[in-house]
């Protein structure tokens, strides 16, 4: 199968001097086309860096990381091969969607990206209004504000802005970690469908083990920076071989319950 992403050796320090950060220290796995690859630890492991590393927001300190066999990046410089292959889809759909813009204007921004004849293509208005509908909102919202909208809803929308360029590869960094555990469900449903639909291929990022075996085909676990683990996700719930992760698994969550419920 091919290789969508390749992380080889990946290190990300941030600042300078005793400010220095230490996020990422050589890092490599790899992700094939189709696949779901989850990326687990408890918060300030690194996992958002890496993230922000494979859709061009940081730059990494060492090593490369290969995008369908191509260099994502060049020292500090981020190759654009096709603008819009790779999306993101943020934890906090509060902050991540712009309160003075409208629903379409949110959805459509990541078009700026593309040049012209796409961008027109891409944005049609029977695009636009079958992409609405296919995340379970109505055409007539799409000239609502964000404000307007419930937390599930608006992880919808940003769904919708991550698909408008019809990517290959997406990033979930923490989808539905902001999100009631009904909601959760939902949304972790409508993405696995248009994974489907859409032959999608995901990075899914989240500190919740009960999400990771739920959506992921194969996983990493991370702890200070390093993977100490990967694998099939089936086969690491079955028997872990690192300790620290045997303590994620014990204190593993539910689902699709409440916290003692
Ligand atoms: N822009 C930045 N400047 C300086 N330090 C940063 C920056 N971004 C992240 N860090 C630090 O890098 C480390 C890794 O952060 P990162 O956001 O990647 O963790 P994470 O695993 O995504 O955590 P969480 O689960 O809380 O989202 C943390 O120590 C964090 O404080
Ligand atoms: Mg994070």
């Amino acid at each position: 199968m091919e290789t969508m992403l390749q992380v080889n050796g990946v290190a990300k320090r941030y600042g300078t001097g005793k400010q220095q950060v230490q996020a990422v220290k050589q890092v490599t796995f790899s992700i094939r086309r189709g696949e779901t690859f989850g990326l687990i630890g408890e918060s300030g492991c690194g996992k958002s860096t890496l993230g922000k590393i494979i859709i061009g927001l940081e730059p990494p300190t060492a090593g490369e990381v290969l995008y369908r066999g191509e260099p994502l990046w060049q020292k500090n410089r981020f190759q654009r091969q096709k603008p819009g292959d790779i999306q993101i889809v943020f934890q906090d759909p509060q902050s991540s969607l712009d309160p003075r813009m409208t629903i379409r204007d949110i959805i459509c921004e990541p078009l700026l990206a593309l040049p012209a004849h796409e961008r027109k293509e891409k944005g049609s208005e029977e695009r636009l209004h079958n992409l609405i509908k296919r995340v379970g909102l109505k055409v007539e919202q799409l000239s609502r504000y964000p404000h307007e909208f419930s937390g599930g809803q608006r992880q919808r929308i940003a769904i919708a802005r991550a698909l408008i360029t019809d990517p290959q590869f997406v990033v979930l960094d923490e989808p539905t970690s902001a999100l009631d555990v009904s909601v959760q469900a939902q949304v972790l449903n409508l993405l696995k469908e248009l994974k489907r639909e859409r032959n999608l291929t995901y990075l899914f990022i989240s500190h919740n083990m009960a999400v990771i075996r739920y959506m992921c085909d194969r996983m990493a676990v991370m702890y200070k920076g390093e993977i100490v683990e990967q694998g099939v996700t089936a086969d690491i719930f079955r028997q872990s071989a690192h300790p620290y992760t045997a303590s994620l698994l014990s204190s593993l969550p539910s689902l699709f319950q409440q916290k003692g419920g």
